[in-house]
């Protein structure tokens, strides 16, 4: 049980929500704050049903540093920020890069200075995989070497983890989880992901497209490098995303007090393809699934895993869920939207 009072940017969005939902189960007071630039209000209200309570909830832009000096003021003091509020995909990026740099590389600046002014020191922040580019062993550790990023949004989240690592010397205590790759939904189908427009990611264009709302499944494709000859990701399951937050922040608190800067790979530490996940999903659901092999997508990495020890040992934690779990949760939540 804790007494702390914590900051969630970006929080009606997909791993926000359901790290918010844990937050709150854990016994963190628990603010969330969101534009609704890549969401609405469809997860607030799933985690109102999942908790019971209306969560704390305000509207605004976390690159608007008034606003985030109001949240401080109203709403603090908090003892940890949580940053999820930033944009996430990887296709996306390339067709907006200024677009990327400035909502997640500003915003993180704006709440750094806002911290500052505010004496909160503590933030954990959301990295990627992408950070690696397309690294030259395909299990990365945190050691692996940066490679050029292959997408603009890869590129803000090397910037942001540089941007940490030169300002935590100046008064934070800095969590970096690079998150691979976060699929599934809250096993109560109350909320899960929930793209605006056409999906960029992988999993829920499967389940729009299983859902007859998609003509069929594009792979991007098939002439990779690898045994199938489609991209290999680490697909970890949401829920454990969520989860390792609550013990990012619990392996914080046993730290000592002063300045500290550390990043941890958050992924299953299995890799799969993506032609292997499209068969998982029709073998745990047992509903067809067309799909064509398309051209390669720009930006994509060709194939990177997590070696996620130095997490499991830190946190005394492992992932809980399969990726087969993640599909029919995934599943399960696209049924639920289905029916409303
Ligand atoms: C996965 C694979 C596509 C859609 C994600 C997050 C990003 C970061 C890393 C956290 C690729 C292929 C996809 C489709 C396909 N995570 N694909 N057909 O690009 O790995 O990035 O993980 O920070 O934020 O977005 O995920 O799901 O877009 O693609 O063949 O219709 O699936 O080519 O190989 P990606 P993704």
């Amino acid at each position: 049980m804790s007494n702390k009072k914590v900051l969630v940017t970006g929080g009606a969005g997909f791993i926000g929500a359901h790290t918010a939902v844990e937050l709150i189960q854990a016994g963190y007071e628990t603010v969330i704050v969101d534009n609704f630039s890549k969401s609405d209000r469809t997860l607030l209200d799933g985690m109102e049903k999942i908790l019971g309570k209306k969560p704390t909830f305000l509207e605004g832009d976390c690159t608007d540093k008034e606003f985030l000096q109001n949240i401080f003021s109203t709403q603090g003091p908090f003892s940890c920020v949580l940053h999820f509020a930033a944009f996430k995909s990887v296709n996306e990026s390339v067709e907006k890069p200024l677009a990327y740099y400035r909502n997640n590389v500003g915003s993180l600046i704006a709440l750094l200075e806002v911290m500052k002014e505010n004496n909160v020191a503590d933030i954990i922040f959301s990295s990627s995989c992408t950070v690696y580019g397309q690294p030259d062993s395909v299990q990365v550790d945190e050691n692996t070497p940066f490679k050029k990023a292959e997408s603009p949004y890869g590129a803000t989240k090397q910037m942001c983890e540089r941007i940490l690592e030169d300002a935590y010397k100046t008064g934070y205590r800095v969590i970096s989880l690079r998150y691979f790759n976060p699929i599934g939904a809250h096993p109560s189908a109350l909320i899960g992901e929930l793209p605006i427009g056409v999906p960029g990611n992988l999993v829920p264009f499967i389940t729009q497209t299983a859902a007859g709302k998609r003509e069929k499944l594009t792979v991007f494709g098939n002439d990779y490098n690898t045994p199938d000859g489609s991209c290999i990701r680490d697909f970890i399951h949401v829920v454990d995303v969520a989860t390792a937050h609550v013990k990012a922040m619990e392996y914080l608190d046993g730290q000592p007090k002063e300045n500290l800067y550390d990043v941890f790979n958050l992924g299953t530490g299995v890799g799969a393809s993506v032609l292997e996940l499209v068969e998982l999903f029709k073998k745990v659901t047992g509903v067809n699934l067309p799909y064509t092999i398309g051209p390669r997508r720009p930006g994509d990495v060709e194939k990177v895993y997590a070696n996620a020890d130095k997490l499991n040992k830190a946190f005394n934690w492992k992932t809980r869920y399969t990726m087969a779990e993640g599909l029919l949760h995934a599943w399960q939540w696209e049924k639920k939207l289905m029916s409303k």
